[in-house]
């Protein structure tokens, strides 16, 4: 850019990079099947990118959940591993760093997010009962609705928008949950479910200011609110960016002082905690510990493994302290957002700002000319991996469902294709290798054709659902 001085290096002056805190020790060999390999895997998947094999991925920016690399450190922890049935010494570390760095004390162990969402709905959720929460996540509500919950989104508005610039697009709109709590009465709230950061808005953060305020008003009305904390420590990160007060805390402070705002936490520690596997449940009420303490036990394992091994305890206990370090975090946004800058640069629609763990393309934006229900983000996913095979995943209607009530699809605002980035897995020159194929798929955008479902199942169905290309004059 002309306004930039460059050294003669081509160096711009004065700039300051960041970098990892890490070096490689080992590395993963990958390959790029060529452009017929590519063409029959993605047939053979059902233009569904979670049926594809991993070994014919290239990049694999599936999911940020499982798929991180764990540091020396924590392979170490693996060895470490005391596989008791009972009372394994690795899960009174877990449970003691938990309770240092997210300040609940009661802790249940489970095998990952999923398992520990099926325990705290059973056991809140009363049949019928509401469940407020700051949009959706798909595993999340569908726990919560199988408890007989019926879930109500109160995100702000800003969040269905995806060129809507908010720092804080994760934030609970306190008005429209004072206007449910108001319709309904307070007996008939379950909990707030409260996530931070607000995976299918596109990682987006919640302010310190918005929990604070939550919990005031909750308080009033006597509603615990719980918390989704599978990408807190990402969220505390974008509080000390963007929130006036926090800019010379450490990451660690703020997401115990946000977790201080909360009755209790779910948590995938397949993402934040830098591991492959594992997660738990935390809360502050002992009556309510000892009921999920007991349902533990029916569909996970014992209370001190909870389906984990004793050695996946281990590195959770390693890998919290190791997510919670500034210049970890630090490294991980900002690979993100390097990603998403060189798609800004080339105009390419995505959702702004650039969330925490990963880039979401405004699939509506980019394919104008399909409509919703030909799965313009499934259709994006597609076509990248066919141009490069890079993985990438839907996050729009088809991640929706339909709705229990009517049966038809959820039509939600958000249509997006999710690039979520593994921690400390891909080098910036696997991001610029995804950018530039991004860039080609774009160029094509006017010629492209959505897709036909033919095959949904009844859970979930992003994740098995098959689909057909439509040809052209059928549609
Ligand atoms: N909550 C959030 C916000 C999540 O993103 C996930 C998983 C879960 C809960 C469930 O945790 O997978 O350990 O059972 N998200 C993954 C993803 C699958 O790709 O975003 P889990």
């Amino acid at each position: 850019m002309a306004d930039k001085k460059l050294s003669t290096f081509g160096q711009e002056v004065g700039r300051r990079s960041w970098a990892e805190p890490w070096k490689i020790k080992m590395v993963e060999p990958i390959r790029l099947p060529n452009k017929e390999e590519r063409q029959r895997a993605m047939s053979a998947a059902g233009y569904n990118t979670f049926l594809l094999r991993s070994e014919d991925v290239y990049i694999d920016l599936l999911t940020d959940s499982g798929t991180n690399a764990m540091s020396d450190r924590q392979w170490a922890g693996l060895m470490m591993g005391d596989e008791a049935y009972a009372g394994s010494r690795n899960f009174y570390n877990l449970e003691r760093v938990i309770q240092e760095y997210y300040g609940y004390p009661y802790i249940v162990p489970t095998h990952q997010g999923r398992g520990a969402e099926h325990l705290i709905s059973q056991t809140v959720i009363k049949a019928g009962q509401y469940v407020p929460a700051n949009m959706y996540f798909t595993t999340t509500r569908l726990h919560q609705e199988l408890a007989g919950g019926i879930f109500v989104d109160v995100i702000v508005d800003n969040a269905h928008d995806p060129a809507d610039l908010h720092p804080f697009k994760g934030n609970v709109d306190i008005e429209k949950l004072k206007s449910l709590i108001k319709k309904v009465g307070q007996a008939n709230i379950a909990y707030v479910s409260l996530a931070g950061t607000v995976n299918m808005a596109g990682g987006q953060p919640v302010s310190m200011a918005n929990v604070k305020e939550l919990r005031t008003l909750c308080n009033g009305y006597g509603i615990k609110v719980f918390l989704d904390a599978t990408r807190m420590v990402e969220n505390a990160f974008f509080i000390k960016e963007r929130e006036k007060g926090y800019e010379n805390s450490s990451v660690a402070n703020i997401l115990k002082e946000f977790c201080s705002y909360t009755d209790g936490a779910w948590m995938s520690s397949k993402k934040d905690h830098l591991v492959n596997i594992g997660g738990w449940l935390a809360v502050n009420d002992q009556d309510l510990f000892d009921r999920l303490r007991n349902m533990v036990v029916v569909y996970e394992g014992l209370h001190t493994y909870g389906g984990m091994a004793g050695r996946d305890m281990e590195a959770v206990s390693i890998g919290i302290k190791e997510a919670v370090a500034d210049e970890n975090v630090r490294a991980r946004i900002k690979q993100v957002q390097y990603l998403a800058d060189l798609l800004m640069d080339w105009d390419i629609p995505i959702v702004k700002p650039v969330g925490g763990h990963g880039v979401f393309l405004d699939a509506g934006e980019f394919y104008p000319h399909i409509p919703q229900d030909q799965f313009p983000a499934q259709t994006l996913a597609a076509q990248l991996y066919l141009d490069s095979g890079v993985r990438g995943m839907e996050r729009g209607v088809v991640s929706s469902g339909r709705d229990p009530e009517t049966g038809k699809h959820r039509y939600p605002a958000l249509e997006l294709m999710r690039l979520a980035i593994p921690r400390r897995v891909y080098t910036q020159s696997h991001m610029d290798v995804t950018a530039e194929a991004i860039k080609e798929v774009y160029r094509h955008r006017d010629e492209t054709l959505g897709l036909k479902m033919v095959y949904e199942p009844k859970y979930m169905r992003f994740f098995q659902a098959r689909f057909e290309p439509i040809e052209k004059g059928a549609a």
